[in-house]
């Protein structure tokens, strides 16, 4: 074919111009809801860290219902939005709405929250902490707390987060892991709190009113459950994170505010601000550039004797 040595120049000088005004690329986002002081901050990530990378987002909200997810995940693919990523309310139940977007040719990324689907390759990556390993820091901790005084039982209660959720399923199972390995140290209630601090206070009331055997423990899947749980402590006269240690997870604001006022004893972080991190990885995965599959977040672990210097630092 010919092409006219004019016409090639024309397209040359005109392809920035052209590429300027691409269009911006579009990723239907659906939240699990706003649970959680963790949650509001992960939102807000996400929201501004599409604005400041040129990204449309659609937002929803799911309530926590994996119904409003799977109606949200089908409007999106109706919008044919260039990419979907989500964090799943529950591990369970997506195989036919993620086969419904891979058929549509929009590739999902899973943020936060793993699934399990039969056929891996319903979605490109995910991106999101460890919570086996945050289970298990949680109880390295415990674990190092009772060497202190050996031979000595404790009872431990679990607040569990939303039940068939990963962050729920894997935190009970490293903590389980690690505490094991000391018959001291036995869980003797476990009862979902559903992450929030309402039914946190509701689900500790119950366990500090069923008064057959001492609590010695207190581990909360998130810090909002705990937080909620200290206010049926002291509203039951005694001392949280004296009388009760109390172990959460998440390490936000207000447990480091909890600490410093000396009423939490650990939080092991989970970074919930991966909204600049998920942009770029949308951004590549459209390009079809490759991508881990799994995407891992770096965190700590804070103590109560940390929490006064490190608050002013928190950004969540
Ligand atoms: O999936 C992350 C968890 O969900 C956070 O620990 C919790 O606070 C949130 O609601």
């Amino acid at each position: 074919m010919n092409i006219p040595r004019r016409s090639l120049l024309a397209a040359a000088l005109l392809a920035p111009v052209f590429a300027a005004h691409a269009a911006p690329l579009v990723m239907g986002f659906s939240q699990v809801g706003a649970e959680s002081e963790w949650r509001t901050a992960n939102t807000a990530s996400i929201k501004s860290a599409a604005k400041a990378a040129g990204v449309t987002l659609k937002f929803a909200d799911a309530q926590q219902k994996q119904e409003n997810q799977v109606k949200a995940l089908r409007s999106f693919i109706a919008q044919k939005v260039d990419v979907i990523a989500f964090s799943p309310v529950v591990e369970s139940g997506w195989d036919t709405v993620l086969k419904e977007a891979k058929n549509a040719g929009i590739p999902v990324i899973l943020t936060d929250r793993a699934v399990k689907v039969a056929d891996p390759s319903l979605y490109v990556t995910f991106i999101g902490s460890d919570f086996v390993e945050e289970g298990r820091k949680a109880a390295r901790w415990l674990l190092e707390r009772a060497a202190k005084t050996p031979g000595a039982a404790l009872n431990i209660v679990e607040l569990q987060g939303t039940v068939g959720s990963a962050p729920a399923i894997d935190r009970k199972k490293g903590f389980e892991e690690v505490i094991k390995t000391n018959p001291k140290l036995q869980v003797i209630r476990s009862q979902s709190g559903e992450f929030t601090r309402a039914k946190g206070k509701e689900v500790m009331e119950s366990f500090l009113k069923q008064r057959d055997k001492k609590i010695d423990v207190l581990y909360a899947h998130n810090d909002d459950m705990a937080i909620g749980a200290i206010q049926a402590i002291e509203e039951a006269g005694l001392k949280p994170g004296q009388d009760i240690v109390i172990i959460s997870i998440d390490g936000v604001r207000g447990a480091f505010e909890a600490m410093k006022a000396g009423k939490l004893n650990v939080t092991v972080e989970c970074n919930p601000l991966l909204g600049p991190q998920l942009m770029q990885l949308a951004k590549d995965v459209v390009a079809k550039k490759p991508v881990e599959k799994r995407i891992t977040v770096e965190e700590g672990v804070f103590t109560a004797d940390m929490a006064a210097k490190e608050l002013p630092n928190r950004k969540y």
